[in-house]
């Protein structure tokens, strides 16, 4: 029951339409009798500080950044965690008396998501598809929790050359290089494939990011952060190279999981979130 005391958590982005994390969220909180609702605000990108303004002014427990704002929202804040200041995005902001903190979940959530499932990157070598803003929280994690060599392919090669000159330069521990997508056939064979472009995205389901030819058998995971279609063409071929397909809604889920976290102090059940993002109420 919404009362007098219930609190407001926030999604701001542009567009939120069909964000599945208001549906996921309010699930989340009726099952574990969180007083809370979450809301999302559909908000034009010269309103992002008038947006955090007002959240100070209501005094609400804290937000969630989508696309495009997690850089733009930073200089309204107090302060911002390490992990969040180094990949220069913040997606979650808690309101503690008044000060906004941010930080990343896309990052540790995506951490989470591989220890919930067994996967341990440490020392190993990692091929990441894209150089955008999701390549960049997942090579930060992969960087930070000791993964070995970690090959940034991208259609466009300077920004993976760049993306990789940040983490070595900002992160360290992983050894980060670029490469032009078109390259990676020469590429000796990763433990862990994650695609972090939008090729494969719906509508453009038939769309692969890697090339024709490339040889999947020995690659051990292949983490698509793609949720719509839930297996894309990409986690298709790999299920066929005997790879275990790990896809997008285990980071999505995760990055929520760790954001209740810092706003309500509880740990949420994988299973529950899923209820939630799938609408299966009971
Ligand atoms: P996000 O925030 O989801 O990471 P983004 O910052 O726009 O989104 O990045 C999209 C990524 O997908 C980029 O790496 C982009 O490659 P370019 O840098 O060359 O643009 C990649 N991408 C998008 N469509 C692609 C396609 N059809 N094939 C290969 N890569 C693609």
């Amino acid at each position: 029951m919404i009362d007098a005391s219930t609190r407001l958590i926030a999604l701001i982005g542009h567009p939120v339409e069909h964000s599945l994390s208001p549906r996921m969220h309010n699930v989340i909180y009726r099952h574990m009798d969180i007083n809370g609702v979450y809301m999302a605000f559909d908000v034009l990108p010269e309103n992002v500080g008038q947006a955090v303004h007002g959240f100070r002014a209501l005094q609400i427990r804290g937000f969630n950044v989508t696309v495009p704002h997690k850089q733009a929202v930073m200089p309204y804040l107090d302060a911002t965690d390490r992990t969040a200041s180094v990949i220069g995005a913040v997606n979650t902001v808690v309101n503690d008396s008044g000060v906004l903190t941010g930080y990343n979940t896309d990052s540790s959530g995506f951490m989470r998501s591989l220890e919930y499932r067994g996967i341990d990157v440490r020392g190993r070598d990692v091929l990441l598809l894209g150089a955008g803003g999701a390549a960049r929280a997942v090579a930060t994690a992969l960087a930070m929790h000791g993964a070995g060599r970690v090959t940034i392919a991208n259609r466009t090669p300077d920004k993976a050359a760049a993306l990789a000159d940040d983490i070595n330069n900002y992160v360290g521990g992983s050894v980060c290089s670029g490469a032009p997508l078109s390259d990676i056939g020469s590429i000796s064979c990763p433990y862990m494939l994650v695609n972090a472009t939008s090729a494969g995205m719906w509508p453009h389901v038939e769309s692969c990011p890697l090339p024709a030819d490339y040889d999947l058998s020995g690659v051990a995971v292949a983490y698509d952060l793609i949720y719509n279609p839930e297996r894309t063409l990409l986690l298709k071929k790999a299920e066929e190279h005997g790879c275990m397909p790990v896809n997008g809604l285990d980071m999505l889920i995760w990055q929520a999981i760790e954001a209740i976290g810092i706003w309500f102090d509880i740990e949420v059940k994988y299973e529950l979130a899923l209820k939630g993002i799938k609408n299966i109420e009971n």
